[in-house]
């Protein structure tokens, strides 16, 4: 029996030299891959009281839409500069390669509200404390974190403390 990490490619140098790139298409194009990530996520989830999954594009949506579906909850979608039509608020960030800016529409997170946020991957933690920066400016409370993967050499984990964080996958180095 295959588990989740067996489903995991990795790319040695890419998109730099020195670094393994984990490539989450390969877990997605298998039926069993993705079924043993999405129960996975489920299982993170099954004791954790929430009103709503938030994800972050692309990949968060990839495994944010499905466990929310699963959980009978709605999906926020975290999406790059200039996508959303309504009014939003923004966050300016540093990724592992570069910086970006991210947006949500303003009354897409009611006061109050319990958050449960699901992403590809942990590196550094930039994107989702942007996010956590965000979902608390409306008023949000973040009460766990999930990712598929964790970068455990790039202490993104760090930066997340004090809030629930899990991963179904760690790596020890970048
Ligand atoms: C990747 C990944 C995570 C983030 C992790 O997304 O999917 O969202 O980086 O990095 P961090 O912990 O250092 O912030 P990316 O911004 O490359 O975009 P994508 O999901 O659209 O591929
Ligand atoms: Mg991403």
């Amino acid at each position: 029996m295959k588990k989740l990490e067996d489903y995991v490619r990795s790319i040695p140098d890419f998109p730099e030299p020195g670094i393994i790139f984990r490539d989450v298409t390969s877990i997605l194009q298998d039926a069993d891959g993705l079924h043993l990530a999405i129960e996975g996520l489920m299982e993170s989830l099954k004791d954790v009281d929430y009103d709503v999954v938030v994800g972050p594009e692309s990949r968060g949506f990839i495994f944010g839409v499905p466990v929310a579906y699963e959980a009978g909850k709605g999906f926020v979608p975290v999406r790059k500069k200039g996508k959303l039509p309504c009014e939003t608020i923004s966050a300016e960030y540093d990724l592992e390669y570069g910086s970006a800016v991210i947006e949500m529409h303003k009354d897409s997170i009611q006061p109050g509200q319990k958050v449960v946020i699901i992403d590809d991957l942990i590196a550094t933690g930039g994107t989702i404390e942007a996010i956590i920066g965000l979902i608390e400016q409306l008023g949000g409370q973040v009460v766990k974190i999930c990712f598929v993967m964790e970068l455990a050499g790039l202490k993104g984990r760090e930066k997340l403390s004090g809030y629930d964080v899990e991963s179904l996958i760690t790596y020890e180095g970048k």
